[in-house]
C-alpha cells in the first residue's frame, strides 16, 4: 500500500526485502527510503533488521510503525511493549506544527493505528514531533539528517491526512519530483525489451486476460514480429471474447498470434468430471499441453514472455510469503524447452497494466474487464462441464452484462456474472410445464476480492434481467440472486 500511495504521486517507487545490501541500494539511488510496518517486536529474535549502516548514507529515511520502532531502537532509543495495545482510531496532537510532515495540517488529527509495541524514548537528536493519549511519542523527527519516524499509518485511507504527510516526506523531505508516468515507462521498456532480445524469437501464452494481452502489445510494439502469442482458446471464455481478443491485438495492432480452438479437447478431458478442484487442475494442465505442442513447432525461440504482476513478485518474493495461484505456463514447461523468461510487467500493479493497455492502443472496454478466473466458464457450470451447459452459462453472463451496463451500475459493481447451478425445477411458460434448468446471478462490491458484499441491484434491475434470461436462453425457467457476502461464501461458486 505504501508502495502503491507513492506511485499515486507520479514518484516511482518500489518495495523491496530488509535485507537488501548497501551497495545495492546505492547502485539504485533513491531519493528516500520508508521502513514499512510489519509483526515482529524489535527486541526478538529474528526481528527482521536492516543494515545499520543504511544510516549514514544521507538519504532520507522515514519509518511507519515497526519501521519508527526499528530506526529508534538502532539509533539508541528505547522500545517497549505497550501496556494497552492500541488497534483502531486514534487522535493525534502535533507537538511540533513546523515538522516538515505535520507542516500546514491541523494540530488535532484522526490516525490509523495499529501496534502492541511503542517508542518510549526517542534516539538523541529527535524531537518529538505528535503524541497521542496512549502513545506519548506517535511522531518522531530528526531535521538535520532527514529522518522521520510515525507510529501510526499514514497509507491506510482511515488516517485523516496520512496522504499529506507521505507527501511531504517525499516532495519536501526527499525533494522527489512527480515524473513516473506510463508514457515514460512504456519508452523505457521498448528499449530494455530490444536490447535484452535482439534478433531472437519470443513466445507467449495468451490466455485472453487483460495481463497477457498487455504483455503481448507491449511486446509487439517494442519487436514486432519477433513475438509470437499462442493464443490457448479453452473455449470457456465469455461470449464473443476470443473474437474481441483477436479482432483488438491481431488484426488492429498486428501482434502476430496463432489461435488455437481447443474447445473440444478441454471438454473431452472434463467428461465426467464433477469436483471442482480437479476442473481447475484439468484445465491449468491441458492450458500447458495445448501451448507446449504449438509452441514446439516453432523454430529458434529464445524467450518466454510473461504476464506476471508487481502483486506476483512482491508476495512471491518475501520471507512471509502466501501462496499465490501458480503460473501454469512456467511450472509445466518440459525440462527440453530452455527459455529465457521476460517479464515487463513484473513492476506494475494492474490498474497501471490497465492504463498501460490503454496507452498501448487497446481498447478501453476490453482492458478494464472486471477480474475473470482462469478456469473461465468452467467453474461457473457447477458440476460437470458440456457444450450445451456453457452455452447457457455464456448466454445468460451476456445479458446480465448488457444489462448492468445500460443501467449504469458498471463501474459500482466489482464483478457480476451467471452461474448454472444444474438443478431443474418445475416452471410454466406458455400453457405447459417446464422442467428446465435455474441460473443465479452473482453480482459483487469488494477493493481486492479478498472480501466482498453482495451489490444492491435495485429490484426493477434485476427483474428485467431475469424476464430476458428466461425468455432469451433456452433450457432456463428460473432465476435466482445470490445474497451472501464473502466470507463466508466465495465469489465464484467453485
Ligand atoms: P473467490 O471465488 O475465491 O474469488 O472468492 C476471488 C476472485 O478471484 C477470482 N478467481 C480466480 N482468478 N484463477 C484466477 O485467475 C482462478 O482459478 C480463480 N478463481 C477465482 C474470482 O473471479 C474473484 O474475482
Amino acid at each position: 500500500m505504501i508502495t502503491r500511495r507513492i506511485r499515486d504521486f507520479g514518484i516511482y517507487s518500489e518495495l523491496l526485502p530488509h535485507d537488501l545490501s548497501i551497495a545495492k541500494i546505492k547502485e539504485m539511488h533513491p531519493k528516500g527510503i520508508i521502513f514499512s510496518g510489519g509483526p515482529n517486536s524489535v527486541y526478538d529474535d529474528g526481528a527482521l533488521k536492516v543494515d545499520p549502516e543504511i544510516f549514514k548514507l544521507g538519504i532520507p529515511i522515514l519509518g511507519i510503525c515497526y519501521g519508527m520502532q526499528l530506526m529508534s531502537y538502532d539509533l539508541g532509543g528505547k522500545v517497549e511493549q505497550a501496556e494497552n495495545k492500541e488497534y483502531g482510531r486514534a487522535n493525534i496532537t502535533v507537538e511540533d506544527p513546523d515538522s516538515a510532515l505535520f507542516k500546514g495540517l491541523p494540530s488535532k488529527q484522526y490516525v490509523w493505528m495499529s501496534h502492541g509495541d511503542l517508542v518510549t524514548k526517542a534516539p538523541n537528536g529527535f524531537e518529538v514531533a505528535a503524541s497521542s493519549k496512549n502513545c506519548p511519542i506517535a511522531a518522531i523527527a530528526n531535521p538535520d539528517k532527514k529522518f522521520y519516524g510515525i507510529q501510526f499509518h499514514a497509507e491506510v485511507r482511515n488516517s485523516e491526512y496520512g496522504l499529506d504527510i507521505l507527501k511531504h516526506f517525499a516532495f519536501d523531505v526527499c525533494g522527489a519530483d512527480a515524473n513516473w508516468t506510463m508514457n515514460d515507462f512504456i519508452d523505457m521498456k521498448v528499449d530494455d525489451i530490444r536490447k535484452e532480445v535482439g534478433d531472437k524469437k519470443v513466445i507467449l501464452g495468451l490466455s485472453g486476460g487483460v495481463d497477457s494481452s498487455v504483455t503481448a502489445t507491449l511486446l509487439h510494439k517494442a519487436i514486432g514480429d519477433q513475438l509470437t502469442a499462442i493464443f490457448v482458446d479453452h473455449g470457456m471464455l465469455r461470449k464473443d471474447e476470443g473474437d474481441q481478443v483477436m479482432q483488438a491485438l491481431n488484426k488492429d495492432l498486428g501482434v502476430n498470434i496463432i489461435r488455437v480452438n481447443a474447445q473440444k479437447r478441454f471438454l473431452d478431458k472434463l467428461k465426467g468430471v464433477t469436483d471442482p478442484e480437479q476442473k481447475r487442475k484439468i484445465i491449468g494442465k491441458e492450458f500447458i499441453e495445448v501451448f507446449n505442442e504449438e509452441a514446439k513447432k516453432l523454430k529458434d525461440v529464445n524467450f518466454l514472455a510473461q504476464g506476471t504482476l508487481y502483486t506476483d513478485v512482491i508476495e512471491s518474493g518475501t520471507n512471509t510469503a502466501q501462496t499465490i495461484k501458480s503460473h501454469h505456463n512456467v511450472g509445466g514447461l518440459p525440462k527440453d524447452m530452455h527459455f529465457k523468461l521476460i517479464e515487463p510487467l513484473r513492476k506494475l500493479f494492474k490498474d497501471e497494466v490497465r492504463e498501460l493497455g490503454e496507452r498501448l492502443g487497446i481498447p478501453h472496454d476490453l482492458v478494464w474487464r472486471q477480474p475473470f478466473p482462469g478456469p473461465g466458464l468452467g467453474i461457473r457450470v457447477l458440476g460437470e462441464v458440456t457444450e450445451d451447459k456453457l452455452k447457457i452459462v455464456r448466454d445468460s453472463d451476456a445479458i446480465l452484462r448488457e444489462e448492468i451496463k445500460k443501467a449504469g451500475l458498471q463501474e459500482k459493481i466489482w464483478q457480476y456474472f451467471t452461474v448454472l447451478p444444474g438443478i431443474r425445477s418445475v416452471g410454466v411458460m406458455g400453457d405447459g410445464r417446464t422442467y428446465d434448468y435455474t441460473i443465479g446471478i452473482r453480482a459483487v462490491t469488494s477493493i481486492d476480492g479478498m472480501t466482498a458484499d453482495f451489490a444492491q441491484i435495485p429490484w426493477d434491475v434485476l427483474g428485467h434481467i431475469s424476464d430476458r434470461i428466461v425468455n432469451e436462453v433456452d433450457n432456463v425457467n428460473r432465476v435466482v440472486y445470490d445474497v451472501t457476502s464473502k466470507p463466508p461464501s466465495t465469489i465464484e461458486w467453485e
